[in-house]
């Protein structure tokens, strides 16, 4: 049986890197679509710019490789990765802009899964003006989004944007809201400021091992008929060595409504979902 085929935009980079390697290593046929080249190639990269629409169309065309297989899914990642380090009106340009191109690119070329890397900044509460408590613990997808800031308000627009191709074009597409992303090189760093729990408050301590998040995309390109969802895709635990129930206690003492308790380290951000859609299993834990 031929290979599946996946591509993967914003390979390049930083998660990119560890979803690259991941369905390599599981037997995919992989390109990455970027603006640059990886320092480390794992697999073909067309340099292109997915604010331009006909640069994705043909970067995305089975006519741009030497074999005509179509691809089997997109997983999106390409984008402006945070708020406040560019004008915003280029954060909002660049990330709904390369969206709409690539879900309109599956549209037309027949490419029927796509994931698209959304934020649990989505939510508001990361780049917020003045620090704001999540509304109930675990914060699961229904909580709402209430971002202040133009990187958050373009990851709810993307979401927005998939419902749509999914109504026109009925492609599949999952939006992951993703945590903090952890490569095995960050941990020392983030070891080393453990005794500094406020740093993490505003991303209420989640995380998500790269190659963790590598997982959970292979799942969503290999399953069927998931529809148009956005799901958290974080880890099981937090990224603090304090019990989640301290925490709370601690720093977010004005929410009154636990959906469950949370016992030991849970995460305040629920990942329910993502393990009901998918069958996913956390395997990288934060070592202490
Ligand atoms: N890193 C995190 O903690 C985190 C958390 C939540 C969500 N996300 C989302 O995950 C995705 C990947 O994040 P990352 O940390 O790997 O970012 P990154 O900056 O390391 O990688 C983004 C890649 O996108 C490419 N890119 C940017 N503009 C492009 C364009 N116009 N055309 C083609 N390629 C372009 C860049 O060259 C880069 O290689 C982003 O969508 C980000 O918003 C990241």
């Amino acid at each position: 049986m031929a290979a599946k085929r996946v591509i993967v935009t914003g390979g390049s980079g930083k998660a990119g890197h560890w979803i690259v390697k991941h369905f390599v290593e599981a037997g995919f046929d992989v390109i990455n679509v970027d603006v640059r080249r990886p320092s480390v190639p794992q697999c073909r990269t067309v340099v292109a710019d997915l604010t331009q629409l006909g640069q994705v169309v043909s970067a995305f065309s089975p006519h741009a490789s030497g074999n005509r297989a179509p691809y089997d899914g997109v997983v999106h990642l390409a984008a402006i990765p945070r708020a406040h380090e560019n004008p915003n009106d280029e954060i909002y340009r660049l990330n709904t802009l390369s969206t709409y191109n690539v879900l309109e690119a599956c549209g037309l070329l027949g490419i029927k899964k796509a994931i698209i890397a959304s934020s649990e900044s989505s939510y508001g509460i990361c780049f917020a003006n003045k620090f704001f408590e999540p509304h109930y613990l675990p914060v699961d997808e229904a909580h709402p989004q209430l971002p202040e800031d133009t990187y958050g308000l373009s990851k709810v627009v993307n979401e927005v944007t998939a419902a749509m191709f999914h109504r026109r074009d009925g492609t599949q597409i999952l939006s992951f809201r993703i945590g903090n992303v952890v490569c095995p090189e960050d941990y020392a760093g983030l070891k080393a400021r453990l005794d500094h729990p406020e740093d993490r408050l505003r991303i209420l301590w989640s995380y998500i091992d790269s190659r963790d998040l590598a997982s959970a995309c292979r799942l969503a390109i290999e399953k069927d008929g998931l529809g148009c969802e956005p799901v958290n895709v974080v880890s099981d635990d937090t990224s603090s060595n304090l019990p989640t129930a301290e925490l709370i206690k601690k720093f977010l003492p004005r929410v009154k409504t636990l959906k469950r308790p949370l016992a030991d380290r849970q995460s305040l951000v629920s990942n329910a979902r993502l393990k009901a859609l998918l069958g996913w299993q956390q395997e990288h834990f934060y070592p202490f």
